[in-house]
């Protein structure tokens, strides 16, 4: 498996520990306020970056590229300060809002990252790649 995709899925899994961890915590405590954390944690995190390192796993061409590695600093980053953010914001704290915010303009900069990885031509990559002959 390419690198960038086991990377995906070890922070992949890590979310996951940590949405359902708050999942739990809602479900004992009977307080619901954090919802919002635990479904983004799950999707945001688990689910996409799962769907993520699975596409390199599919394309280790594009996986090489330092495109991947830059999308998966820029989309984690914003996903890592949005949750804990998002997370203290519903419990309450109005100050966070900012970095919630900040964050999610960042996560949304790394879809789109992805999604130039997804439009780019696995052809093109591949010649550049090759020695010149
Ligand atoms: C043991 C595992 C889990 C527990 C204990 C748990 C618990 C909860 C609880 C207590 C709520 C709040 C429900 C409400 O207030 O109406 C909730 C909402 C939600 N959960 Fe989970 N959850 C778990 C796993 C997951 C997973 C794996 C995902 C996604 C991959 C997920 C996605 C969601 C979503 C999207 C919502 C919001 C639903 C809505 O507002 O209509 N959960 N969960």
């Amino acid at each position: 498996m390419p690198r960038i995709a086991n990377l995906y899925f070890k922070t992949a899994i890590i979310f996951l520990i940590l949405g359902i961890s708050i999942g739990l915590h809602m479900s004992i405590s009977g307080n619901h306020a954090a919802t919002g954390a635990h479904a983004h944690a799950n999707l945001l995190g688990w689910v996409t970056m799962a769907i993520f390192g699975g596409y390199h796993a599919l394309n280790p061409q594009k996986a090489a590229r330092r495109l991947a590695m830059v999308q998966y600093a820029v989309y984690t980053f914003g996903v890592t300060v949005l949750i804990p953010s998002l997370y203290l914001m519903l419990s309450g704290n109005a100050a966070m809002e900012p970095i919630v915010a900040a964050s999610s303009l960042i996560a949304f900069a790394g879809v789109l990252l992805f999604a130039v990885i997804i439009f780019s031509s696995s052809e093109q990559v591949t010649a550049a790649a090759s020695p010149a002959r």
